[in-house]
């Protein structure tokens, strides 16, 4: 539709109908059948505010959305059509790996094909919007939502988060492979105070600014249709009526002129949360701090009319957010296709097809990360126990699957007796105990077996049976999917109890014993690490089998780097490799001086950010630059040579760390800026460039200044962000 008659529509539109285009409900609430499903006089939700609403979220389906799209265009006055949002995080039918696990492919590549199979598929089963990528930096694994996010570096998390919104958006938004992408939480979710869901956050505006508004920032330059208000407090204003963050940075800093959205109801938490007496107050807040749409729509269904018939807000602000509204449906093409192409056979080709497999595959043996290996892998022919809860355990997916299914996931064990390389060789299968232990919490609620200690007893005894009787031991541990995502904060980061039992059992029968870890987030692995090797796996997806299993077997070679610290204990948490220096940094201080360290633990993870082993090895020469100094406006090359002196061809991830020796504001004592992942055959050899440019050495200043300051940088180019070596150059005026 032509701007022109995108505005006239909205001129002819009634007060009623444009409050309702800043209306969402859920999805439930509109029946199968597309009838609507009536009696929902509680909570404001009427009949006709759901036929009128400008959007849904959490259904899907090609024939169900599309006659829900026909029933409430039929009502809508003007006909116009509704917007369906899900949460596609990770994949739609088919899944990808977690988004943590994504990140750690260190390959914006793979990570923008996830997005694209995800926003084909999804497309295909009605949706227009997805509430991805999770932009919220994290440096803190007991926040459950870590698993969504892309990990504890800013640079890495912007490089993510704007690939996700290429994959799902694609060049042209008409297109029915296409969907929009609502970046959230707007900002600084990923802090909550303690690690804990939905809790306070208490950042500098300079944190916030130099670490936190990055990912966001880089979804919105690649285009990001829309943005996600927060559920917590910043400076004590709950995210969603905070108009400093929403329309100080978010609007006139960040340069956003998509559609906002409120979080899941956290408009009317403004209640809860002491900050508004009544959803009208709420409502009210929201409006004025820039949110377009009340998600779960409680607050302006049933108030916002009243407010500005009243006075209170003015018609231009309802315009506004209405006006958003209308331009993302155009966007999408919808005022000619309201169904955006979505039908059941368009569907039934593209769902889990073979490539969208073959994808979901590649990237769950990218995305694993190989933390430690005394030459046991990969698995040498013979006599291989896969043991452990994930030796069978089919659902691979993690708790932000909606559409994803447990049954479409391939195991571990089928994997592997599927693996042609595995041919021949002699298999066996063991869960060797639960994946929980008894009386375990999950935000979904308990887990809890009367007959947890006898089967418990059974899988052990068949457990140390297949031990003994391998040549190697394939241990498969890890986090029930439920354990990481919103709503699953823990202090504890251990492996469940039982499972720890387990493993005392099998590296006491078998030394021969490789450890993989699948999870959300870091996990403590002390114990765990003793074993000769180990492997973070993640929460992989539909084919987390296959995929765990090519690496297993070489015929993929490891290469992924952990986007997240793993810490040696949870109180080290939050961490983060980019930490300023002190006063009295230990590293610099003989053990007995007064310094910046635990008396009772090292200050470094047991695993750190960027590190990941392979099955080959590389050297890289001591970094060279172009110049040893720059002027505004100059770029200068740093290079080194890598190597691949093994004897299998691998990835390596060369990683440019930078750090400003002095400013005027105390720089991280090193900062990220660039990665390149290089693939080489044995005995190959690879220039490996990074440009520096000014740009890059720039940091908050404060007062809304972003520059750089001349002096001293160096640059390190390593493996991991455990490089401290390298050359300086001098930034001059
Ligand atoms: C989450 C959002 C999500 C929304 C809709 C909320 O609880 O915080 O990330 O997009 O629900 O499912």
């Amino acid at each position: 539709m032509k701007e022109e008659a995108l505005r006239k529509l909205l001129e002819d539109m009634s007060l009623e109908e444009k409050v309702y285009q800043l209306v969402q409900y859920q999805g439930a609430n509109y029946a199968e059948d597309a009838a609507l499903t009536g009696a929902l006089e509680q909570d404001h939700i009427t009949r006709r505010g759901l036929e009128l609403a400008g959007s849904t979220l959490c259904i899907w389906g090609a024939d169900k959305l599309r006659k829900i799209q026909d029933a409430c265009m039929a009502v809508q006055p003007h006909h116009i059509p509704m917007l369906f949002m899900l949460d596609v995080i990770h994949g739609h039918r088919t899944a990808f790996p977690c988004p943590l696990g994504l990140a750690a492919t260190f390959s914006p590549e793979v990570v923008e094909e996830g997005a694209a199979v995800a926003a084909r598929e999804s497309a295909a089963d009605g949706i227009h919007v997805t509430f991805a990528p999770m932009a919220d930096l994290c440096r803190d694994a007991r926040w459950g939502r870590c698993m969504e996010s892309s990990g504890e570096d800013p640079f890495l998390n912007g490089q993510m988060a704007a690939a996700m919104v290429r994959g799902f958006q694609g060049a042209d938004l008409h297109s029915p492979e296409h969907i929009a992408a609502c970046v959230k939480h707007f900002a600084g979710y990923g802090a909550a105070e303690a690690g804990r869901d939905y809790q306070n956050v208490e950042l500098s505006e300079h944190t916030l600014r130099e670490y936190y508004l990055t990912g966001y920032q880089a979804a919105i330059d690649a285009g990001a249709k829309m943005v996600m208000s927060a559920y917590h407090t910043y400076n004590g204003i709950p995210c969603t009526g905070n108009r400093w963050l929403l329309k100080d940075i978010l609007r006139e800093e960040l340069g956003f002129d998509g559609l906002l959205i409120s979080d899941y109801r956290s408009v009317g938490e403004m209640v809860p949360h002491g900050y508004c007496e009544d959803y009208a107050q709420a409502a009210k807040a929201a409006m004025e701090a820039g949110v377009d749409v009340d998600m779960e729509g409680r607050s302006y269904a049933g108030n916002l009319q009243k407010l500005v018939e009243g006075g209170f807000i003015p018609m231009e602000r309802v315009d506004e957010a209405v006006w958003r509204v209308l331009k993302l449906k155009n966007d999408l093409g919808l005022f000619e296709d309201p169904y955006h192409g979505a039908s059941e056979e368009r569907s039934r080709q593209v769902q889990l097809c073979p490539d969208h497999r073959a994808a979901a595959r590649k990237a769950a043996a990218a995305s694993a990360v190989l933390l430690k290996n005394e030459g046991i892998l990969p698995l040498q022919p013979g006599k291989i126990a896969f043991i452990g809860p994930y030796a069978r355990h089919q659902d691979l997916r993690s708790a932000w699957s909606f559409s994803a299914r447990a049954e479409d996931c391939v195991s571990l064990e089928e994997g592997a007796k599927a693996s042609p390389e595995l041919a021949g060789w002699q298999l066996r299968f063991a869960s060797g105990c639960t994946m929980l232990d008894n009386h375990t919490r999950l935000a979904i609620g308990g887990y809890e077996s009367s007959s947890f200690e006898e089967e418990n007893q059974a899988l052990l005894r068949e457990a140390e049976e297949a031990a003994r009787w391998a040549d190697a031991v394939v241990l498969c541990l890890g986090e029930h999917r439920l354990q990481s995502g919103e709503a699953a904060s823990r202090v504890s980061l251990h492996l469940p109890e039982i499972q720890q039992k387990l493993l005392y059992g099998v590296l006491a029968w078998n030394p021969n014993t490789a450890v993989l870890v699948f999870s959300g987030r870091p996990l403590v692995l002390e114990k765990e690490s003793r074993a000769k090797a180990l492997l973070a796996c993640w929460l992989p997806g539909s084919e987390g089998g296959p995929g765990i299993v090519d690496v297993l077997t070489g015929k993929v070679c490891p290469g992924g780097k952990l986007p997240m610290s793993f810490p040696r204990q949870e109180g080290q948490l939050p961490m983060s490799y980019s930490s300023y220096s002190t006063g009295r940094p230990a590293s610099l201080t003989p053990e007995t001086d007064y310094a910046s360290r635990y008396l009772d633990c090292g200050n470094d993870p047991l695993y750190p950010f960027g590190y990941g082993l392979s099955y080959t090895d590389f050297t890289l020469t001591p970094v060279c630059l172009s110049s040893r100094e720059m002027r505004k406006g100059e770029t200068i090359t740093a290079w080194t040579e890598l190597t691949n002196t093994g004897e299998v061809t691998g990835t390596e991830v060369v990683q440019l760390y930078l750090q400003d020796l002095a400013g005027s504001r105390v720089r991280p004592v090193k900062a990220l800026k660039g990665f390149r992942k290089i693939s080489l055959a044995p005995g190959e050899t690879a220039r490996v460039e990074f440009a520096i440019t000014e740009e890059m050495l720039r940091f908050y200043t404060g007062e809304n200044q972003w520059a750089s300051e001349p002096g001293w940088f160096r640059v390190m180019l390593g493996t991991d962000s455990r490089v401290t070596e390298g050359p300086c150059f001098l930034l001059k005026e």
